[in-house]
């Protein structure tokens, strides 16, 4: 089998390295990649949401299956480009991967099949958004309508703060034309984590859980970012709460979905609330996560290529998607400067040091290679990665692996995994009582 990955992030890495270990994969493409990923996939020049050129190169080069990475070439369509043009592709449709494509549209779709999620308002214009917004007072969550790269959920300290970003997104329009529409929530309190399910409509498979941390310093401190490090499984997600999941969302909307003809194959990201009341959803995602799926891909037994297809095809089952027990921590190097401007263009050294740690593995997300030397290339560099028998072994690991790392600038957080070291702690400390 011939496949093509399209992105150029550690998520991909990821991607590909578990792709790469299919007895049934012959050659993997990546567009565009990054340096990592040029050591087990051939790099093709085409950047992740030019679909015209992606689709010539499917076709030129007689692709089996195409991987999308990324959200924006699928809510751009790309799988039902590739569908007409008798190519399969692994990712939903561009009429429900507007669950990531239109927060409004998500929001709606979380009433319709009755999906416990924040109560909200949509606003097509500043005025009435500020009027809310000074009625309802802080806190309160400010969504931009359409994609952001991450940054379109602000929650203002004050109301003067939230009237600044409506103004800016709806009148400066900082994020184009997803500010035409903006949210107003209400804020939830709790501990995050994600839950994914593989899904070709029917049936659907959970991924083990994870939890993400988004801010850039250590104990949730400072500005959001893409995700500074991610761990698997989270302690916080218990049999309760998966099944509590599958039951409450993840089934009411596939099967919600597939009544209005609407199939979603692929994979889906429900980012969750831990509240009081019980899980809440705060996104779908219509694409793995990031960097969830370094920490979640390391410990999948099955095959991810015979998983994939079978969610194209609509077969997933009879697949047996299996799991290792082992924990998995993977920690973000990133940039100076991250999530603002950033730097580019240092010299990463101790790679190879790092990577031949047992249970180790150094995904590649913004890096290039030039000449065998690999150099930073974006705002997160490196997800530093490792198994262990729990959380606690798997992250002084993946913690020894990075001090081998270096580049100018390098942060990373060193906190990633503490959360569930201590609920872990209090679990036993309540057993052993
Ligand atoms: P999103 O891009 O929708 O994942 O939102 C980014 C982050 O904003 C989430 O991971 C949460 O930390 C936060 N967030 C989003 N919605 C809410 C909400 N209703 N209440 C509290 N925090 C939220
Ligand atoms: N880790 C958050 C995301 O992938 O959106």
């Amino acid at each position: 089998m011939k496949i093509l990955v399209i992105g150029s992030g550690g998520r991909e890495h990821a991607i590909v390295w578990k792709l790469s270990q299919s007895k049934k994969v012959k050659k993997i493409f990546c567009a565009p990649g990054n340096g990592g990923i040029k050591e087990i996939a051939e790099l093709v020049d085409i950047k992740a949401d030019d679909i015209p050129k992606l689709l010539d190169f499917a076709k030129n080069n007689k692709i089996d299956l195409t991987v999308v990475g990324p959200e924006a070439p699928l809510v751009k369509g790309i799988v039902d480009i590739f569908k007409e043009n008798g190519l399969k592709a692994f990712g939903p449709h561009k009429d429900v991967a507007m669950l990531e494509g239109s927060k409004v549209f998500s929001k709606n779709v979380m009433k319709k099949f009755k999906l416990a999620t924040a109560g909200f308002k949509v606003f097509d214009n500043p005025v009435g958004a500020k009027k809310y917004l000074n009625e309802i007072g802080i806190p309160v969550v400010i969504k931009a309508d359409g994609l952001a790269a991450g940054k379109g959920v602000i929650i203002p300290k004050t109301i003067e703060e939230g009237e600044q970003a409506i103004d800016s997104i709806m009148i400066e329009k900082i994020f184009g034309e997803s500010g035409n529409k903006i949210i107003l929530e209400d804020c939830l309190e709790g501990e995050e984590a994600s839950i994914l399910i593989f899904t070709d409509g029917k049936v659907v498979v959970p991924l083990e859980s994870a939890q993400d941390h988004k801010r850039i310093f250590d104990n949730d401190i400072g500005p959001n970012t893409g995700g500074m490090g991610a761990y698997s499984p989270a302690p916080v997600v218990s049999k309760t709460v998966m099944d509590n999941v599958i039951k409450n969302v993840f089934r009411p909307l596939i099967d919600g979905l597939r009544k209005e003809g609407k199939i979603y194959k692929g994979v889906l990201y429900a980012g969750l609330m831990m509240t009081k009341d019980g899980p809440m959803v705060l996104e779908f995602n219509v694409r793995f996560g990031d960097p969830e799926t370094q920490a979640i891909l390391p410990r999948l037994k099955s095959d991810l290529a015979d998983i994939m297809l079978a969610c194209v095809e609509g077969t997933l089952d009879k697949i047996d998607v299996k799991w290792n027990k082992a924990s998995c921590i993977s920690v973000v190097c990133a940039s100076k400067g991250y999530p603002d401007e950033y730097e580019k263009n240092k010299e990463i050294l101790g790679l190879e040091e790092a990577g031949n740690i047992k249970d180790v593995i150094v995904f590649h997300a913004g890096t290039k290679d030039k000449n065998g030397k690999i150099f930073t290339d974006g705002g997160r560099v490196l997800g530093v990665t490792s198994l262990g028998k729990d959380i606690r072994s798997a992250k002084v690991n993946a913690y020894k692996a990075i001090e081998n790392i270096k580049f100018e600038g390098m942060q990373y957080r060193k906190d990633i995994g503490d959360k569930a070291i201590k609920r872990q702690r209090l679990h036993s400390d309540i057993v052993r009582v």
